[in-house]
């Protein structure tokens, strides 16, 4: 083996980073062989540096100063675990500006500034790897990048959020009410204090973002996936779905057609038949089809230090390897410009369930609303009476603007009451 010794300096040592030291050290020997070199982490920058860590690394290494980190001389690569956009963004481009190639987990600034950070990589010669910034341990990115160039991949369809998927899961599958589920998501630690970013969707569509460009070749930003969270669902909607055959999740989707690009995150139904209606509590998965492959599934742990460190460690083997034998690894694939569709233009399947008068010549009047908006029913059903009558619809696929047009001239018309539930389906071709 040789002797080289390549030096990491690692930006942030929390759940992540943490694992992440104790991972390089336990497979110290496997990098090796694989690299042709050793990986030594020399400096870590950390907010506390005084606090107890209890990590195979020597005392002196931590600073609270990033920049000493990215500046040292004698660091080779950067491996930014900090997460958010500031400073972790002005640090890895003055990595790149020194020449270091950077490995980082955050998907909030690759969703957002994926296109400047490649520039500046570019012009520093040097690698930019973020496996872990989608999927936590799961390896998507490289997979999409690289072993799937051969295909034109038409669909990306996935569960990327685990913290939302445990409260879908636990309020299907013990009837918890939203804020009983995220209250148990938050002390069992899947969710933050402020829940905000995983039930708002914004960590969802961050990760739709990363994983639109780079299976469409194409930039997408966050702010352009259309974004709906979980907080809306409701139990009515759980058990609607259950009676249905129907499981309700916070779907990540991403499609090409006719050179336009959908991104979107929102919550919807799908069969129990479908693979990602298996996927349960806070695990991840992503569905990615294409002519030639056809359909496939990658499953795993979305998150959590010790899977998503085993991302960042693949990405920082990968790295030392181009600093070992040379070259660099595949940069920006964004090399086409693509019309992002707005989302009233495309097209899906909808599940809306109506509180109703009870009396003849109602379903006429709904279903005249349907018509004229072009919006063509695949199933109605009447459920109770008196009172608690409610009409159910299962849509064909129609055009998002013409359904929600629908809905709102049917919330106006004196015959219902209420609209008790309306969710979007997917998978069901
Ligand atoms: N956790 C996961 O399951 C997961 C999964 C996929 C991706 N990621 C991504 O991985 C990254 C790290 O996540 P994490 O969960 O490990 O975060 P974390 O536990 O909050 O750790 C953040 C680390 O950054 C340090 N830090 C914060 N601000 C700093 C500053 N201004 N200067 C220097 N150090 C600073 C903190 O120092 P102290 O230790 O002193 O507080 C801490 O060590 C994020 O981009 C996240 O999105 C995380």
């Amino acid at each position: 083996m040789s002797e080289r010794t390549l030096s990491v300096g690692l930006l942030g040592c929390g759940n992540v980073g943490a694992a992440l030291v104790r991972l390089l050290a336990a497979h110290e020997g496997d990098i090796a062989q694989r690299t042709g070199c050793r990986l030594a982490i020399t400096r870590v920058a950390v907010r506390d540096p005084s606090r107890e860590r209890d990590l195979p690394l020597d005392r002196a290494v931590f600073t609270d100063d990033p920049g000493s980190v990215v500046d040292d001389p004698a660091v080779d690569i950067v491996c930014e675990l900090i997460g958010g956009l500031k400073p972790a963004r002005s640090l890895i481009l003055r990595a790149f500006a020194a020449g270091k190639p950077v490995v980082t987990a955050n998907k909030e600034l690759l969703a957002n500034d994926g296109r400047s950070l490649f520039d500046a990589a570019d012009a520093g010669g040097v690698d930019l790897y973020f496996e872990a910034a989608v999927g936590g341990g799961i390896p998507l990115i490289r997979p999409l990048k690289e072993s799937l160039t051969g295909e034109r991949i038409a669909r990306v369809l996935g569960i990327v959020n685990g913290t939302t998927n445990y409260i879908l899961t636990r309020m299907a599958e013990d009837g918890s009410a939203y804020d009983d589920a995220l209250a148990e998501a938050q002390r069992l630690g899947y969710a933050e204090a402020d829940a905000t970013a995983d039930v708002d969707g914004f960590d969802a569509a961050a990760k739709c973002a990363i994983l639109a460009s780079i299976a469409f070749n194409a930039r997408v930003v966050a702010s352009e996936v259309f974004r709906e969270g979980i907080a809306g669902v409701t139990s009515q909607d759980i058990a609607d779905a259950t009676k249905l055959g129907y499981v309700v999740k916070l779907l990540a989707i991403a499609e090409l057609e006719d050179d336009a690009i959908t991104a979107r995150v929102h919550p919807a139904m799908i069969p129990t038949s479908h693979p990602l209606a298996a996927v349960r509590d806070a695990y991840n998965a992503v569905f990615v089809e294409g002519p030639s492959i056809g359909q496939l599934m990658f499953y795993g742990r979305g998150a959590g230090g010790e899977p998503t460190a085993v991302a960042v460690a693949g990405d920082l083997v990968t790295v030392a390897r181009h600093l070992v034998q040379g070259g660099r690894g595949v940069g920006c694939t964004c090399v086409y410009e693509r019309r992002i569709r707005p989302m009233d233009d495309t097209r899906g399947q909808y599940y809306l369930n109506l509180h109703v008068e009870d009396r003849p010549g109602v379903l006429a009047e709904i279903a005249d609303r349907f018509g004229s908006n072009g919006v063509s029913i695949e199933r109605v059903w009447q459920e109770g009476f008196g009172d608690e009558a409610m009409l159910a619809f299962v849509t064909h696929r129609a055009q998002e603007g013409a359904f929600q047009k629908t809905v709102q001239e049917l919330r106006e018309l004196s015959v219902v009451r209420d609209v008790a539930s309306l969710l979007r389906v997917e998978g069901e071709e």
